[in-house]
């Protein structure tokens, strides 16, 4: 019998998209952290040429060359983990790459850079800059060692991709390029791309806080992506970012959602952990949890919401002091522990 070693065996390419700003950046990196166990190479992909993978993990910006960024989570009680490396891809390097790659053109190609044909081709064919893009994730995510090692370079690739409101037509390289080539070098790059993009290998998993607009915007991506591919391209999980711990259990939540929590319980217990009430601190306290069982209550009917659609979920706290390196490691290790790596 094979035991499945995360929830995403046979998963190379995990494409990770979501609302703006609800961490995308954050739990890819943390992700190629959780998958990087020792011995395997992951790599973390950006696109977007923003160099937010260079600030996360403290390092100077990433050039079109893949490097080495962190060491990865360790198994629990054993030595460090792999190795992530990462790469910024732009259409503009991904371009001069497939020509070397295809044609061993990388000089002509420099050539047309400097004539602005490379601008030109990126710029106004966008379907043509996707699909060049896209194409370096699953070259990384197919590579082997070479002819006599065919095992794979990378373990897996961790693309922190566009938002969820472009995440359909950047996949959908096949039918973006269709218009452009119908024959040809690029239709075949585009076909290549699109079916590794279409098959088991690739996860498109979606990143989301626990609020109203980024839930109702995940389970409308779920939903366009399998109607706009007829289900070639799979969901995968859906990643619940800076959830707020509930600080009191079930009843006290209800009792401070309708204000019917004992304040003078409040003020004697305060007073017994040294505290003196006499500013109205237990009134105060009151409006406060007041305040947070209401949100815990909100979060949970969004939890409920995203749950409907029946993909398997994993959730991640806020950090209150924020991102650094440390806490990047404590969200790759709630991954890991939820069976996400
Ligand atoms: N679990 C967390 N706890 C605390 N802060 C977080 C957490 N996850 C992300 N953040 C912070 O939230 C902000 C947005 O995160 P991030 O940049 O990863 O989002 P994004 O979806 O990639 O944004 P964009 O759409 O701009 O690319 C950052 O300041 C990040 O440090
Ligand atoms: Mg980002």
């Amino acid at each position: 019998m094979t035991t499945r070693d995360t929830d995403w065996d046979g998963v190379r390419l995990h494409v990770v998209t979501g609302k703006g700003g609800t961490g995308k950046t954050t739990v890819a990196a943390a992700l190629a952290l959780a998958l990087a166990s020792a011995g395997r190479k992951v790599l973390l992909i950006e696109v977007e040429g923003r160099q937010g993978i260079a600030r996360l993990f403290d390092c100077p910006p990433l050039p079109y060359e893949e490097r080495k960024v962190a060491t990865g989570l360790g198994a629990r009680g054993s030595g460090p983990g792999g190795d992530v490396y990462a790469l910024a891809v732009d259409p503009e390097g991904a371009l001069l790459d497939y020509l070397e790659m295809f044609y061993n053109l990388r000089r002509t190609g420099k050539a047309l850079t400097r004539l602005g044909v490379v601008d030109f081709a990126t710029t106004i064919a966008p379907g043509l800059s996707d699909v060049l893009v896209t194409g370096k994730a699953t070259e990384a995510a197919r590579r082997r060692v070479n002819r006599r090692d065919d095992s794979h370079v990378y373990h897996a690739v961790v693309m922190d991709a566009p938002p969820t409101g472009r995440i359909s037509r950047f996949l959908d390289v096949s039918t973006e390029v269709g218009s452009l080539a119908k024959v040809g070098p690029i239709r075949t790059h585009a076909d290549t791309v699109a079916r590794v993009i279409r098959s088991p290998q690739t996860a498109v998993h979606f990143v989301t806080t626990l609020e109203e607009m980024p839930v109702q915007e995940t389970l409308d991506g779920i939903t366009d992506l399998s109607e706009r591919t007829g289900g070639a391209i799979r969901p995968g999980g859906i990643f619940i970012n800076m959830a707020r711990p509930a600080m009191l259990d079930d009843a006290d939540l209800a009792a401070a959602a309708d204000g019917t929590l004992d304040v003078t319980e409040l003020a004697v217990s305060l007073k017994a952990a040294g505290i003196s009430d006499n500013h109205g601190l237990a009134a105060d306290l009151m409006t406060e949890l007041g305040e947070h069982a209401q949100q815990v209550a909100l979060q949970n009917r969004e939890r409920d919401e995203l749950l409907t659609s029946g993909h398997p979920h994993y959730e991640l706290p806020m950090i209150p002091e924020g991102i650094d390196l440390a806490s990047l490691y404590q969200l790759a290790t709630a991954l890991r522990d939820q069976g996400a790596a």
